[in-house]
């Protein structure tokens, strides 16, 4: 299909992102073999497991491999209850994951949230408030916002401490993630629905200026602007009014938890963090959303279609291997179709559903492609 080799660097970290990492290796030999596609696949330590490689959350020789790889498959970092000695700053979150975002320039997020029908009982809304299904774009600012702004500190001051984080967002910023939220909407069902803190914050009122300037550019997108706190409202009210939900980082953050529970599961929302195309290639970080869910980490427990899914974002819009992608995600509808369901997924009374560990769902999708 391609004679193209693609590199990967796959970064399981911790808590569950070794063995749902595992599986969506599994998936991509199998499409390798099945579509005759060059995937090169190198993996390396980061987060803790980079602390006890290398003394470090983002070893020098993983930030090597990540700079001439194609793209970084990224399982998850951090485990909070870990020496408390590490100081913040050194901590896989900020040491590894938002430092990636920023060496790598990756400041669109693409969440998308999808209910399976038959994963209807795992959605918390009830079925009235389903709808024909819900089907959500979350495209979060990544790079910029609250995350990064300057000053952020924590200062002694008489009497306690003072911190300071600063929520900032320049227009390039705002004009660069609205593109994108308006060309996905293009690809969907052509709305964008804009959040913002307008009515309180400065950078809001910038925020919808701008998205209202740009969005004069796709005249063929529907437009709208909510305030944050009432997207969160509207997202258990009405979900299925939401096609693309465009968010700066912070609300991002947020809604897209709120708006993974309504997929069913975190465990089934995987993510696209995209840095600008350049030579008509982009590079990207494909993680799953649910983080390292140390509770259930090495019991083979893990649900790993997030981390597939994952890996089928990469194929498509770092590689533009699309039928390889579609692929993947078909057989992971295939799966769940045939009754395959991790724990976080099962329904006790639906009698063809089967419960199954990490590796048998990987099996069980490796089998479908
Ligand atoms: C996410 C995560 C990260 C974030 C954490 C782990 C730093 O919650 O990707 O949504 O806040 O961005
Ligand atoms: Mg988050």
């Amino acid at each position: 299909m391609s004679s193209k080799n693609f590199k990967i660097a796959a970064l399981a970290g911790d808590g569950i992102g070794p063995e749902v990492m595992r599986e969506a290796i599994k998936i991509l030999r199998t499409v390798k073999k099945r579509f005759g596609v060059g995937l090169e696949i190198t993996e390396a330590p980061i987060g803790w497991a980079g602390i006890d490689a290398a003394g470090k959350a983002l070893p020098d020789a993983t930030l090597a491999l990540c700079k001439r790889s194609d793209a970084i498959l990224f399982g998850s970092v951090g485990l909070p209850d870990r020496d408390p000695t590490v100081r913040k700053e050194e901590r896989p979150e900020r040491a590894a994951l938002l430092r990636m975002r920023k060496e790598f320039g990756l400041f669109a997020n693409l969440r998308p949230v999808k209910l399976l029908k038959a994963l209807a009982h795992a959605c918390p809304l009830a079925k009235e408030r389903q709808g024909d299904g819900i089907d959500i774009l979350v495209v979060r600012e990544l790079a910029g916002g609250l995350y990064f702004g300057q000053p952020k500190h924590t200062e002694e001051i008489p009497g306690g401490r003072r911190a300071v984080d600063t929520m900032v967002h320049t227009t390039p910023e705002i004009e660069r993630i609205a593109h994108v939220a308006f060309k996905a909407a293009r690809l969907r069902r052509k709305k964008v629905t804009s959040t913002d803190k307008a009515n309180v914050l400065e950078n809001g009122v910038l925020w919808r200026e701008v998205v209202t300037r740009i969005g004069t550019q796709y005249p063929d997108v529907a437009l709208d602007h909510i305030f944050a706190d009432n997207a969160a409202m509207q997202l258990v009210l009405r979900p299925t009014q939401f096609d693309v939900l465009l968010c700066e980082n912070m609300f991002g953050d947020i809604l897209s938890d709120e708006a993974a529970a309504l997929g069913g599961s975190l465990g089934m929302l995987p993510s696209a963090s995209l840095g600008v195309a350049s030579g008509g290639k982009t590079f990207g970080l494909y993680e799953p959303a649910g983080g390292t869910a140390p509770d259930i980490a090495g019991k083979n427990l893990a649900n790993p279609i997030a981390q597939i899914l994952s890996s089928a974002l990469m194929l498509r819009h770092s590689f533009g291997l699309d039928d390889a992608a579609a692929a993947i995600e078909n057989a992971v509808g295939k799966s769940i179709d045939a009754g395959y369901r991790t724990g976080d997924i099962f329904n006790p009374s639906d009698p063809s559903a089967r419960k199954v560990g990490t590796g048998a769902m990987g099996d069980a999708i490796a089998a479908a492609i």
